[in-house]
């Protein structure tokens, strides 16, 4: 079992990731700024394993506090989509990028054995191809994925005997989460379908890459537990579902009416839009060299939510800016 620190661990895929891995048996160190809100850990705060450290990834002190005495970084903290990104692109760069070599450094002064990146499918921009594998151009359309990128090499670079450096690009994540995003395209239609009963699609053709936030955490435990000699300066691509938008909408709607048909008629509205642009992942590389199998679907990241709305746990879901990164940050500029 490790010790991990998952900088980041308090967002969206770390609030799944980290109460998985303490389960599991690893003691886990998070840091994290806490910009989405401490409650995320209420359940689990003070479990035996679990470490938190309140603090910025481009602050050396608490980055070296944080690594302390663990032996494998899972690294998921960043501004994590575009419209964030782009709200103050300086500031932006700064944590997803500027300050990598920095945790990369300090990640080997501490004795860390394994580095994983979470990076991200964006890399490759748009494309037609049906199959895009990892040996695609990477032709990112924004500064967000633009860094994410150049944060890539930065990983593969160190890896060595005692260091196995390895990055993860992951479609796009669905599902609940205890630090809730209703910025991701499934999670966005299905609280449409639960809180609007109207889903709007604009065009519909483009295709996107989904991958269940149980899948993408249970990939990173077992990127942990894999030898080091299988995923020692790999790039993988990991992805389930690539469906067009209209699908998912459909499917929002096919399954928000099984679940919660108290809502009543559900109504599916498409505009017109002149950006077809669409991108797909391939899988098959991770598939064959570590045997990954995705087991969950959208409909179950449906599913999942629609239990979770009907349980009160997402109150003012299209209001509270929590559930959506770009205007939490906006509200804190603003604070
Ligand atoms: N969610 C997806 O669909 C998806 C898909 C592919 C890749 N990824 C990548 O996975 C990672 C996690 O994504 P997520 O959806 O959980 O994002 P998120 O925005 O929910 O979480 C990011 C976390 O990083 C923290 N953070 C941001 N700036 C920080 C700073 N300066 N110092 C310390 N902590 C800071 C935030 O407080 C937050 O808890 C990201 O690197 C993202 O790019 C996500």
């Amino acid at each position: 079992m490790s010790h991990v620190c998952v900088p980041g661990g308090a967002g969206y895929v770390g609030a799944v990731l980290v109460p998985k891995l303490l389960a599991r048996g690893h003691r886990v160190t998070v840091l994290d700024n806490y910009q989405f809100g401490r409650e995320v850990f209420d359940n689990i705060r003070g479990a035996a394993g679990l470490r938190e450290v309140e603090g910025d990834v481009r602050d050396r002190d608490a980055v070296a506090r944080a690594l302390e005495g663990c032996d494998a970084v899972i690294h998921l903290a960043c501004v994590s989509n575009d419209p964030s990104y782009e709200l103050d692109p300086e500031l932006s760069k700064s944590i997803n990028f500027d300050c990598f070599p920095m945790f990369l450094a300090e990640s080997k002064r501490a004795g860390v054995k394994r580095f994983i990146y979470a990076s991200s499918s964006s890399v490759y921009g748009v494309s037609e191809v049906p199959d895009v594998r990892e040996d695609h151009p990477l032709l990112a359309l924004t500064d967000y994925s633009k860094y994410k990128a150049l944060c890539e090499p930065l990983v593969l670079a160190e890896q060595s005997a005692d260091f196995t450096a390895m990055v993860l690009r992951p479609a796009t994540v669905c599902g609940a989460s205890p630090r809730m995003r209703f910025d991701l395209s499934v999670n966005i239609m299905t609280n449409l379908a639960i809180v609007n009963k109207k889903i709007t699609v604009f065009g519909g053709k483009q295709h996107r890459p989904n991958m269940h936030i149980e899948d993408v955490t249970d990939l990173y435990e077992q990127l942990l537990l894999e030898p080091a000699a299988r995923i020692a300066g790999k790039i993988y691509n990991a992805g389930f579902q690539n469906r067009t938008i209209a699908d998912i909408a459909q499917i929002a709607h096919d399954v928000v009416c099984q679940e919660l048909p108290e809502l009543g008629p559900i109504e599916i509205v498409t505009t017109s839009s002149d950006d077809n642009r669409s991108y797909r992942v391939n899988s098959d590389k991770i598939a064959a060299e570590l045997g990954y199998r995705p087991r969950h679907t959208i409909e179950d990241a449906v599913r999942d939510i629609c239990a979770w709305h009907r349980a009160g746990r997402f109150p003012r879901s299209l209001d509270d800016p929590r559930y959506f990164n770009v205007r939490t940050l906006k509200e804190a500029a603003l604070a």
